[in-house]
Formats: structure tokens, C-alpha cells, sequence
């Protein structure tokens, strides 16, 4: 399988503060917000190369990332690779036991996506993007 890096997704307090460092600081492109309802989340992507950046704002704080901030604070929260067939790495890994989070949704840019628990994964939340 032909896999590739898409994201790293980094969990923030504030877009505002992190764009500071990233775009204003260190010199990054930032794309237009975009507001994830589903997940409760305000999304800045920062392209790098082929690759992004993905800055996580909570909408609330009962939110997925609202409670990764409360609990760990601030930091890394995935890793995102894109899959040439989504569907076929789902069902490679439902048969070998994986533990995934969510059945395909669809998240910022209209990618199909599921989360893959970090007990499958060596500890890291890994994201699963159709290419
Ligand atoms: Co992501």
C-alpha cells in the first residue's frame, strides 16, 4: 500500500495564540478556519510540503479535544496518513483486531476519515484519510 503523511494535528487552547507562533513567528502559510461541527473543533491547516499542520481550537470544552486539553494540555494529538483505499485498510484492520474510534465521517476538506485507538498503534491516535 502506497501511504503517505498528510497531518499532524495539534490540539490548542487558542488559534489565535498558536497562529502567533506558527504563521506570524515561524513563517507559515495558514489557510482559511474552518469550523468541524461533529467534532466541535475550529481547524487552521498550515500546509508543509505535501503535508500539513492541523491546529485544533475546541468549540466546547466537553469536546474530544477540549478534554485532551484538560487532561494532557497542549500538544500532539494524531497523526493523519492518507490511504489509497480507506475502505480496504478499515476492513484489513477490523479482521486483524485493530481497535478503531468511529465509522467513516467526513471532516475538514471533505475527506473521509476514521481514528484508529493508540493501543492498535504503538500509543499514538493515528487518522486514516481516503487519498
Ligand atoms: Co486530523
Amino acid at each position: 500500500m502506497k501511504a503517505s503523511m498528510d497531518h499532524l494535528g495539534i490540539a490548542v487552547r487558542s488559534l489565535d495564540d498558536a497562529l502567533k507562533f506558527y504563521r506570524d513567528q515561524l513563517g507559515l502559510e495558514a489557510l482559511p478556519r474552518e469550523t468541524v461541527e461533529h467534532e466541535k473543533v475550529n481547524v487552521a491547516m498550515l500546509p508543509l510540503g505535501e503535508a500539513r499542520i492541523e491546529l485544533l481550537e475546541p468549540t466546547q470544552s466537553d469536546s474530544v479535544i477540549g478534554k485532551f486539553l484538560e487532561k494532557r494540555g497542549e500538544g500532539l494529538h494524531h497523526v493523519a496518513l492518507r490511504v489509497p483505499d480507506l475502505k480496504a485498510s478499515i476492513e484489513r484492520l477490523k479482521s486483524a483486531g485493530a481497535r478503531l474510534l468511529n465509522e467513516p465521517r467526513t471532516g475538514a476538506g471533505g475527506h473521509l476519515y476514521v481514528f484508529v485507538h493508540p493501543s492498535s498503534t504503538g500509543g499514538v491516535l493515528l487518522e486514516l484519510i481516503q487519498e
